[in-house]
């Protein structure tokens, strides 16, 4: 389970990002966490994997604290970023290789993960070929691979459908479903309902620096995931007879 507890960050002194954030990743579930652009999604991931420091507030994965036990906190966690910065001088295999050395991931267990992998994103023919000559979609395939070396108990997409064709969509949404026969757990971020409806059990809505609701799939029987975000972004009521139970 990830615990985020009354996160507060700003970039700037006198601009708040985000404020007193609080949501839970339960194991075995996939969380979306939907907001429109600029609404700190991003920062929240970021905070997340200690790539930004934590100013005020707690995260703990399987009760392990990010600040006391950063090392062990990270070895249980992965993360697909939005920016697609591979080192561009590697080539994939090398990159594949150097993920798998920082996580000390041994040659045999590696080739384990990733050969299933590498033949269902079908990017054998550009293993050996330099980082800078892929596409946008290429290189975003190489980061999913990698980031599963570890077999993340927590794996972090932001973004992750953005510059993927249908097929490797497809491929994505079946790992990301597949985390969770094994107890792992997925938290992305997304701005599109759709992605959220079909894939999430669970959707934290992110406005303005905090989380403003929590909706399970059970909320969507009566409604859609578009009624309930117009409802909670918007503030636009769905009706009298309508309320969305507050799961935390
Ligand atoms: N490095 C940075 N320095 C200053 N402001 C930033 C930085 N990165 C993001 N921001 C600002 O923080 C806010 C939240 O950004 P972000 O977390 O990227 O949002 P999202 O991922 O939801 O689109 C935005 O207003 C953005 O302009
Ligand atoms: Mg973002």
């Amino acid at each position: 389970m990830l615990e985020v507890s009354n996160i507060s960050f700003y970039y700037q002194s006198n601009v708040p990002i985000l404020t007193n954030l609080t949501f839970s990743v339960p194991n075995g579930k996939i969380v979306g966490l939907l907001g429109k652009n600029g609404v700190g999604k991003t920062t929240t991931l970021k905070l997340i994997l200690g790539l930004l420091p934590i100013e005020k507030g707690t995260i703990t994965l399987q009760d392990c604290s990010l600040v006391k036990h950063p090392i062990q906190y990270k070895q249980k966690i992965n993360y697909v970023s939005d920016s697609h910065e591979l080192y561009n001088n590697l080539t994939g295999k090398e990159y594949l290789n150097f993920i798998a050395d920082m996580y000390e991931v041994s040659a045999q267990e590696r080739s384990k993960i990733y050969a299933p992998l590498i033949q269902a994103f079908q990017v054998e023919k550009y293993l050996n070929q330099p980082i800078k000559n892929f596409s946008h979609g290429t290189k975003q395939k190489i980061a999913i691979i990698s980031s599963l070396v570890n077999d993340p108990q927590l794996w972090v997409l932001d973004e992750p459908m953005t510059g993927l064709d249908i097929e490797s969509a497809q491929v994505l949404k079946k790992l990301i479903k597949a985390r969770t026969d094994k107890g792992k757990s997925v938290l992305f971020s997304s701005h599109i309902l759709e992605i959220c409806e079909k894939l999430c059990d669970i959707i934290v809505f992110i406005q303005k620096g905090t989380i403003t609701k929590t909706v399970t799939q059970n909320n969507f029987i009566d409604f859609s995931l578009e009624d309930i975000y117009m409802e909670v972004v918007n503030d636009e009521p769905l009706g009298k007879d309508f309320s969305i139970k507050q799961d935390n």
